[in-house]
């Protein structure tokens, strides 16, 4: 999407721009001194799930998570909205409220923003972060042997498809929802803490095509086993009747190049590790030997995580 604009803006000319022309990533950073630099970085979509509240607040958490997936601290953030003029005036109240709460939560002030008219609604965030110009996650890092891990479980795409088509159980659009408005502030942080080689948010690529992009940009392969990745407890079943978003179709398209699968696995069980996730977890790759200290640090603030597989020296991704 960016070529258009590729040789305009030159790596060189900015010496100041440490991530947003070359390696794609998460959020751009830019250095300010010795001790700091800012990431930016912008997200807006539009309704996964009825609730305007949670909307809002899924909207929220999902732009601020590319702050941490480059483990940095977002402090201040501004609305982007499109709303249709015929909305109900506290619908839009809500779709705010969820944003702004979220944001509070998260320590950051939303302070602006812009919104026009659109006949399907669209909302989100422009968040700006700090984070030390050294310490700072790219996708490029991961080394052979690092352990995978997941903080958010999987499900989240075929479960509001199936929500749109009038058969999620409720429960399920539940359990999906509070993991969809979960920040990822606290995995970030204990990354932060420990360390790891390579970070990345799941979120519309799926959980292959980003680990694609860990794997081609950290030139390794990564190997997931099946029986250790999470799903929300309505996710096969759904993905079972082929329930998926069409972004789940062209991400198997995209990506499936670079996969082996264990031929044992169905269609379904397959394309759940193709379905687009809003807001979902951080992947990492970890040294084997922090996995104690990350073990740890997640145990003090309650975060939940599964290793899912480990990085190899092969060019593909494997899943059996
Ligand atoms: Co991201
Ligand atoms: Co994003």
């Amino acid at each position: 999407m960016l070529r258009p604009i590729q040789g305009i803006f030159q790596a060189a000319e900015y010496p100041n721009l440490l991530v947003g022309l070359d390696e794609p990533d998460d959020a751009a950073v830019w250095q300010l001194d010795d001790e700091r630099a800012i990431v930016i970085t912008t997200d807006f979509f539009t309704p996964v799930v009825d609730d305007p509240y949670d909307y809002g607040a899924i909207a929220a958490a999902n732009s601020l998570s590319d702050v941490y997936a480059m483990g940095g601290k977002p402090f201040l953030a501004l609305n982007i909205a499109a709303l249709p003029p015929d909305l109900p005036a506290q619908i839009l109240t809500e779709i705010l409220r969820g944003g702004a709460e979220k944001a509070h939560e998260a320590g950051v002030v939303i302070a602006g923003g812009h919104t026009i008219q659109d006949k399907e609604p669209k909302y989100g965030l422009v968040a700006v972060g700090f984070v030390h110009p050294k310490r700072f996650f790219r996708k490029g890092g991961a080394r052979p042997g690092d352990l995978l891990i997941l903080t958010k479980p999987l499900g989240f795409g075929t479960t509001t498809t199936a929500l749109k088509r009038e058969v999620a159980k409720e429960e399920d659009v539940a359990e999906a929802v509070q993991w969809m408005k979960r920040l990822n502030r606290w995995a970030s942080e204990i990354a932060l803490q420990v360390g790891v080689n390579a970070a990345t948010d799941i979120t519309g690529y799926s959980l292959l095509g980003h680990a694609w992009e860990i794997a081609s940009l950290s030139h390794v392969g990564l190997h997931f086993h099946w029986e250790a990745i999470p799903f929300t407890a309505g996710a096969k079943s759904y993905a079972e009747q082929f329930i998926f978003p069409g972004g789940a179709f062209d991400n198997r398209l995209y990506f499936q190049d670079h996969v082996r699968f264990d031929p044992k696995l169905s269609e379904a069980e397959k394309m759940l590790l193709f379905d687009p996730q809003t807001s979902g977890g951080l992947l990492f790759a970890l040294d084997p030997q922090q996995q104690q200290a990350f073990e740890q640090a997640a145990e003090n603030v309650h975060q939940p995580y599964w290793v899912i597989g480990e990085v190899t020296s092969g060019g593909v991704i494997e899943v059996n």
